[in-house]
C-alpha cells in the first residue's frame, strides 16, 4: 500500500475526528484534525477580543488574531502516533471545546483569510510525504480534490446530539437531545451556507451513514476502502 491522502467531511458531531483517528491509526497514516485548527483560532481570536474589550470576535481584524495565533505557536505537531493541535507551547485540547468556542467558530471559519491560512498549514503537512488522514467540511471539496479517497460522514440529527451528549458525560434526555440537536443544526447551516468553502458532499464522495453502525465498523468500512484506493 502506498502513503496518500484520505479526505474525511460531514456535519457536526458525525463523528469524523474519533473515525478520522481510528483510521490513521489503522493506516498507520498522520491524522490532521482542521476542525481543531479553526476552533483554536476562534480561542484565540476570543482571547483578543477580551482584551480588547469587545464582545464580538469578528469585530477584530482577523489577520492579526493569526498573527497572534502564530506568535503563540498554533500548529498540528507531531505527538506520540499522530498529530496533535498546539498552542501555548503545549497540546490544547479542553479550551478548544467550550461552549464559547464551539457558538463563535462557524463565524470565524467563514472568513476566507481563515480559511487560507488553514488550508495553506494543512498543505504544508500533507506535502511531507506521509500518509495522512484529514477530517473537516471542505477537504475532499477544496483542500485536497485530488485525495485518493473522500468520505462523507453523516447520521441522524438525534445520533449526532446523543453522541455529543455522551461525548460530553451530560444527562441524556428528550430536552437536552432536542437543544443539542438545534444547536448542531444551526451550525450546520452556517457551515453549509457560507459563500466560501461550505460544507457538501464531494461529487465522488462515499456516503456513509453511521447512524446504525457501530464505531469499529465504521472505521472498518473506511480502512478497507482506503486500503482499496491505495493498493499499488
Ligand atoms: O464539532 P465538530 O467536531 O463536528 O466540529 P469541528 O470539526 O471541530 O469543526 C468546528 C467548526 O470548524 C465547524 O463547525 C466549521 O465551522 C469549522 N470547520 C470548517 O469550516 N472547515 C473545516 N474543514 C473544519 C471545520
Amino acid at each position: 500500500m502506498r502513503q496518500g491522502i484520505i479526505a474525511i467531511d460531514g456535519p457536526a458531531a458525525s463523528g469524523k475526528s474519533s473515525t478520522a483517528r481510528a483510521v490513521a491509526e489503522a493506516l498507520g497514516f498522520g491524522h490532521l484534525d482542521s476542525g481543531a485548527l479553526y476552533r483554536a483560532i476562534t480561542h484565540v481570536a476570543l482571547d483578543e477580543a477580551a482584551r480588547a474589550g469587545v464582545e464580538n470576535p469578528l469585530a477584530l481584524p482577523l489577520d492579526a488574531v493569526l498573527r497572534s495565533a502564530e506568535d503563540r505557536g498554533l500548529m498540528l505537531q507531531p505527538d506520540g502516533a499522530g498529530f496533535a493541535c498546539y498552542l501555548d507551547g503545549a497540546p490544547a485540547d479542553a479550551e478548544l471545546r467550550t461552549a464559547a468556542v464551539t457558538s463563535h467558530v462557524s463565524a470565524v471559519s467563514a472568513v476566507p483569510v481563515v480559511r487560507e491560512w488553514v488550508n495553506a498549514k494543512l498543505r504544508e503537512l500533507a506535502r511531507a510525504g506521509v500518509g495522512v488522514v484529514v477530517d473537516g467540511r471542505d477537504i475532499g471539496t477544496v483542500v485536497f480534490p485530488d485525495a485518493d479517497l473522500k468520505v462523507f460522514l453523516t447520521a441522524t440529527p438525534e445520533a449526532r446530539a446523543r453522541r455529543r451528549l455522551e461525548q460530553r458525560g451530560a444527562v441524556v434526555d428528550p430536552g437536552e437531545l432536542a437543544l443539542e440537536a438545534e444547536r448542531l443544526a444551526l451550525r450546520d447551516r452556517a457551515d453549509a451556507s457560507r459563500a466560501v468553502a461550505p460544507l457538501r458532499r464531494a461529487h465522488d464522495a462515499v456516503e456513509v451513514d453511521t447512524t446504525s453502525l457501530s464505531f469499529s465498523g465504521q472505521v472498518e468500512r473506511i480502512v478497507i476502502a482506503a486500503r482499496r484506493a491505495l493498493a499499488d
